[in-house]
């Protein structure tokens, strides 16, 4: 008998990190999450829930929309029902709220690259066994991105996409003052972070610095939003390139986890060095110190696989911190906590 005992899932969504399958069917445990996700991954790729975002469609006009056989339309859409992706409206198939709202460009983010991601990232993880054994990767992801700009392109898409998300928290919790005029934007990629502070704040310019497998798109995404002028971005890596002087506030957001612990370290005395007084550090992470859940324990997995580091304890960034001479260090856990934390720290004036 089942005698485990899980918080129910939110209505119209299973959870698919709680157990499916009673132990009798222990393998439905395994199956329907790699279900799951296929038939999601699938959707984006074949551009289903866009062709909804406008309405509901029989399976005929959606597999003609999308340019699919109206069987394998009809079966992906027949499960795609079941696990809470679209609802069944008479012959009809549509989006759900929450479909619409994540993954269709009518919604408030579109993580549609992230599906393409996961495409990405699905054989890496079936190589998963292997970069447990060894301890690390076989080759990191900044390396696989060297011989495979395509990779770099749609790792970009999708921290784009993430960054859509936390934007609004960043600038409610980021306190730029009026004598902050340049922003440094370390690891900074597609660039929106940068884009949205130089558009809020109008005495603002940025410098971008990231690998160049990050930025191949990031000077057209610049001039699209007509800031060509205020914001540059300069390939290098971060520990030895040349950061262009000093700084009032720099963004080190998501970038701490694909370091080690003396990278960090290192990391945040040259921006401790690189601050004006009165200067503000900005840092974005997911902290190994919150309680152990699917989603921390998946990504520390994932680290291991892509780029061989991990999370760090809010302690270690602490310690980092003061050690460099930054004062006013203040942690601040977003809601919801898979959104991770922000840590400021000033360098006194
Ligand atoms: C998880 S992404 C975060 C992107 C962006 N900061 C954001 O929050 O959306 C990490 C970024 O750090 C960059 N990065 C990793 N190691 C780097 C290094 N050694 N030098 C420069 N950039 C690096 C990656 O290329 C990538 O764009």
């Amino acid at each position: 008998m089942n005698t485990r005992h899980t918080p129910p899932a939110p209505a119209g969504k299973p959870d698919v990190c709680q157990p499916t399958g009673s132990a009798e069917l222990a393998m439905l445990d395994v199956y329907m999450p790699m279900m799951k996700s296929a038939a999601i991954v699938s959707a984006g790729q074949l551009g289903l829930f866009e062709a909804l975002a406008d309405g509901a469609l029989d399976t005929q006009t959606l597999a003609e929309t999308i340019q699919a056989s109206p069987r394998g339309t009809r079966f992906l859409a027949d499960f795609l029902v079941t696990i809470g992706y679209l609802e069944k409206h008479g012959e009809q198939f549509a989006n759900t709220a929450s479909t619409q709202r994540w993954f269709t460009r009518a919604g408030q983010v579109d993580y549609t690259p992230g599906l393409s991601w996961t495409l990405e990232a699905w054989p890496m993880m079936g190589d998963l066994a292997a970069a447990v054994r060894r301890g690390a990767p076989e080759k990191t992801l900044w390396q696989a991105m060297e011989e495979r700009p395509q990779l770099g392109k749609t790792f970009s898409a999708y921290m784009d996409a993430f960054a859509g998300d936390l934007g609004p928290d960043l600038l409610a919790q980021v306190p730029v003052a009026p004598h902050h005029t340049r922003l440094l934007d370390l690891g900074g990629s597609h660039g929106m972070h940068s884009i949205r502070f130089c558009q809020r704040y109008p005495q603002l310019s940025a410098l971008i610095v990231d690998l160049p497998s990050a930025l191949t798109e990031t000077d057209a995404t610049i001039a699209r939003h007509g800031l060509a002028e205020r914001i540059h971005a300069s390939p290098g890596e971060l520990l030895v390139h040349d950061w262009h002087g000093q700084h009032d506030v720099v963004f080190y957001l998501s970038v701490a986890h694909n370091h080690s612990a003396d990278e960090n370290r290192l990391a945040i005395q040259q921006i401790f060095d690189a601050l004006n007084p009165g200067g503000l550090l900005v840092i974005h992470e997911y902290l190994a110190d919150t309680p152990n859940n699917a989603f921390m324990s998946a990504f520390r997995l994932t680290l291991l696989y892509e780029t061989g580091t991990q999370t760090y304890r809010y302690g270690e960034y602490a310690d980092w911190l003061a050690s460099a001479g930054f004062a006013n260090i203040r942690r601040i856990d977003l809601d919801p906590l898979e959104k991770g934390s922000l840590i400021l720290a000033v360098k006194s004036a």
